[in-house]
């Protein structure tokens, strides 16, 4: 195959545009007994908070038509014993750690992003402003512009590796959001989060998360994560963005390139299919192989530009046939 997977992202450069998303694969030494995590773009690690957390009450998990809710809590150790333990066995591994980490104020992002920024070995960080698992709802920053803009602004004047803000989809302007952390220095964004969602057991006659709510992800909310990426992308097609939300092969990643993302994470289809990954770098490959296509940056947001008519003479997607149609 004459296809080279090489993604740049904010100056970074990935061996491919396919990453495990935050809270899917924890800091990736299960998933490593299923897939190589070293020949993956990147590991997305679960976001980590400052101190030790528990998460929500069980149950936390449910499985919805084509997707699953969650309501862990962002569960996990904190930072020192995440820098103590999962980055350096990350990193001595070989493999490309993106770091989310998440807070409930500006100062606890603030000391998140001091506590990451000597260590070396970090490709960028993520910053999750948009859990919908917290408690309070004023804490999920990614629904307020001017929250998330000084969270981002923080954490950006604290690191010295590019900060990719991870959006909500809960949101009635996700442009105006996605502008607001732009402006405060997000180098990328990543797009979407869950959705929040409720799942109801008619015997119990409950919620069936302990938690009542939880995040919907998987294929059910892939129209959602086009759609918001297709949108963003639009206004800022200049900005690097992670295509999240229901990839479950080769040609869900070339929807979200098509839709104007640079990368893509997975996540959920992970739970079914642990060695999914590298499957889908293949099928991706081949996609755009098939396409006469010889790098994924090719693509991106070439949903924007392609026309809708066809050539009557085949199907020609994205030849000179059809660019010729659109004038
Ligand atoms: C969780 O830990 O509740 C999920 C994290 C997230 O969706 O950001």
């Amino acid at each position: 195959m004459a296809v080279d997977l090489t993604t740049v992202l904010a100056g970074v450069e990935f061996a491919n545009p396919v990453f495990t998303a935050s809270g899917c694969a924890a800091a990736g030494q299960e998933l490593d007994t299923f897939t190589d995590v070293t020949t993956l773009g990147g590991v997305v690690t679960k976001s980590v908070m400052r101190l030790p957390r528990a998460g929500r009450p069980t149950p936390r998990m449910a499985e919805t038509a084509s997707g699953m809710l969650n309501s862990i809590g962002l569960q996990g150790p904190g930072i020192e014993a995440f820098l103590a333990n999962d980055l350096p066995w990350l990193l001595e591994r070989g493999a490309r750690p993106v770091v989310s980490i998440a807070g409930s104020s500006v100062q606890e992002y603030t000391e998140l992003a001091q506590a990451l920024r000597d260590v070396d070995g970090v490709a960028l960080i993520e910053v999750n402003i948009s859990c919908p698992n917290v408690e309070d709802r004023g804490h999920v920053f990614a629904c307020h512009p001017a929250s998330a803009a000084a969270v981002v602004s923080a954490v950006r004047r604290n690191s010295r590796v590019p900060v990719f803000a991870k959006l909500s989809p809960d949101v009635t302007d996700i442009v105006g959001i996605a502008e607001a952390v732009l402006t405060a220095g997000a180098n990328g964004l990543s797009l979407i989060n869950t959705m929040l969602g409720l799942a109801i057991d008619p015997g119990s006659l409950r919620p069936v998360l302990g938690a009542v709510t939880g995040g919907l992800s998987g294929p059910a909310i892939k129209p959602v994560a086009l759609r918001c990426v297709w949108q963003v992308h639009a206004a800022f097609p200049d900005v690097p963005i992670f295509g999240i939300g229901g990839v479950r092969t080769g040609t869900d990643a070339l929807e979200f390139l098509l839709a104007g993302a640079s990368a893509v994470q997975v996540g959920t289809a992970l739970f079914g299919d642990p060695t999914a990954l590298p499957r889908i770098m293949d099928e991706l490959g081949t996609a755009l192989d098939e396409r006469g296509l010889t790098r994924p940056g090719e693509i991106v947001g070439r949903a924007h530009r392609s026309p809708l008519f066809v050539a009557p003479e085949g199907p020609d997607p994205l030849g000179d046939a059809s660019l010729r149609a659109a004038g």
